[in-house]
């Protein structure tokens, strides 16, 4: 298959990159192709010719969301609204990823796929704008939701909490936020599945079982060896930030599961990742 990777620098996108090998691989990111100019990103895709295009493209930055609502929905609304344009007009099909903010994140017992959305913040406004614009304008798409992904390289919470309990020796981590942390590379390997199907859809892909902030931090803490760093439980109403998380917006994997897709314990893919990158 010909397949075109949007945002292909990021953290999924260099993760396809490494598990796509059967396939004729091509991307584009910022600086080169912007989604947003759709004359640009036509030109780009259209040369690519590809069978599937597989956006990670994506504003990433929760708080700058916040700060910049309508710079948000430019980039994740209107950039998404764009991809799947090209894809309806170059015959391709498409995978979009989303997130779990989708979700309120009011219910404890978390979210399955077919579940309304009602996000409660601006990134999460765009990204529901985003699968909007993939479901009614295209047949043959499938919508991947992730969470708190993490990959080599990328700006994500296990660094951050690292590199904070290295330099000071405490943390104080929100105990109120609960979610599926999920490795990158296992993301990528679930998503090489799921393009052989042809099953279109919405599906969950995150390791599997929930925690909170402070309990992921405390496994990392445990999994690098830094056994004497005090972690104090924080509430999200006590960290001051520009965005607002779901609380309990943990995915439930029921679609995926469905067809022989599932990804394995969080704390098993946190284990390797500790291992070979931290
Ligand atoms: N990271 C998470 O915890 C998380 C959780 C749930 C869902 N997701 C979703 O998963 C997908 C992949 O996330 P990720 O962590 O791999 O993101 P990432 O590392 O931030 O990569 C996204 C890439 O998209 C590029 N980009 C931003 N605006 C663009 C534009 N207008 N045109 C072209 N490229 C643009 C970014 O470039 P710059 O870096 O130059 O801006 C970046 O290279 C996204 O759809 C995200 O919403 C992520």
């Amino acid at each position: 298959m010909k397949i075109l990777i949007t945002g292909n620098k990021g953290q999924l996108g260099t993760a396809l990159q490494a598990v796509l090998t059967g396939h004729e691989v091509t991307g584009f990111d910022l600086p080169e192709v912007d989604m947003t100019e759709k004359d640009g990103l036509f030109t780009a895709v259209s040369s690519a010719n590809p069978d599937l295009i597989i956006h990670c493209a994506a504003y990433t930055n929760v708080d700058g969301c916040a700060k910049d609502p309508a710079l948000a929905y430019k980039a994740n609304g209107l950039g998404t609204q764009n991809v799947a344009l090209a894809a309806l007009e170059f015959g391709a099909e498409m995978l979009h990823v989303s997130t779990n903010e989708v979700f309120a994140g009011d219910r404890r017992d978390g979210y399955e796929e077919w579940m309304p959305l009602n996000p409660g913040n601006a990134y999460g406004r765009s990204k529901a704008a985003a699968e909007f614009y993939v479901r009614t304008l295209l047949q043959r798409a499938y919508i991947v939701r992730t969470a708190w992904l993490y990959a080599p390289g990328g700006r994500n919470f296990i660094h951050a909490i690292l590199n904070r309990a290295r330099e000071t020796g405490q943390l104080s981590v929100v105990v109120d936020e609960v979610g599926n942390p999920t490795y990158a590379n296992d993301l990528a390997q679930a998503i090489a599945q799921l393009i052989e199907t042809q099953q279109y859809g919405t599906y969950h892909f995150v390791n599997s079982g929930a925690t909170s902030r402070w309990e992921f931090a405390n496994e990392i803490l445990r999994q690098a060896g830094l056994t004497d760093v005090t972690n104090t439980p924080i509430f999200v109403a006590d960290y001051k930030r520009a965005s607002t998380p779901p609380p309990y917006a943990a995915l439930h994997n029921i679609a995926g599961k469905a067809i022989g897709i599932e990804l394995r314990p969080w704390q098993e893919a946190l284990a390797e990742y500790i291992q070979e990158y931290a």
